[in-house]
């Protein structure tokens, strides 16, 4: 009997023995979720800081996933502001403001591979959010190195409102380092905590 976790592919196989057509079925059992399933995705990101287009993508997920997991990550490319306790503080604070539904969003730092630390969690997606072509680049190369070197882990592009297309923890930074207001890019915490960072 074919389990009801495994999926049909619709390839029919001519059976030469009785000359019927049947279906073949793949082994989709690691990756098809029973409808009862815990749905968690994992929300990585430096949110150096955490500005309101990741606020939006994570009330966009949260009407996809039953629990998201903001996953505060070292980005070995980038210079940090905040430190990651700082970070998860900061974020924890702002999402007790935001409509999260009936989405758990649990915040947490982890200094290490993603992959692995998504494996621990259980987590079967990584949502990502994606705001122009520029960033699909390398949010494709992410995506598939991830897939390689986790293959049941899924990535979930996501876009944010139009408003915030432009809004990046960089350009937060650079303007605001540069004396320019950044009220409506970041929660007002955001913008109380750097000031009292360069303190
Ligand atoms: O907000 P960012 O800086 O664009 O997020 C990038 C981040 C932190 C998700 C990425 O650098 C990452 O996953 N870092 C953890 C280390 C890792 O797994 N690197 C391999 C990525 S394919």
């Amino acid at each position: 009997m074919v389990s009801r976790y495994h999926t049909p592919v619709l390839t029919w196989i001519h059976s030469a023995a009785n000359a019927e057509l049947e279906f073949s079925y793949l082994p989709f059992i690691n990756y098809h979720l029973p409808s009862h399933f815990m749905r968690r995705a994992i929300y990585p990101g430096s949110f150096d800081p955490v500005t309101n287009g990741h606020l939006d993508i994570i009330q966009r997920g949260c009407k996809l996933f039953d629990e998201i997991i903001v996953a505060v990550l070292v980005n070995p490319e980038k210079t940090a502001f905040f430190t990651i306790e700082e970070r998860c503080d900061i974020l924890s604070e702002v999402l007790k403001t935001i409509d999260r539904g009936d989405c758990h969003v649990i915040v947490e730092g982890f200094e290490g591979l993603m992959v692995q630390y998504a494996a621990e969690r259980e987590a079967n997606a990584i949502v990502r959010g994606i705001r122009a072509i520029s960033d699909y680049e390398y949010e494709l190369q992410m995506a598939l190195m991830n897939r390689r070197l986790r293959p049941s882990l899924e990535t979930v592009f996501m876009m944010p409102a139009e408003e915030y297309s432009y809004v990046s923890s960089r350009l937060v930074k650079e303007v605001f380092q540069l004396g320019a207001g950044i009220d409506g890019l970041v929660p007002p915490l955001v913008e109380q905590r750097m000031r009292e960072k360069i303190k």
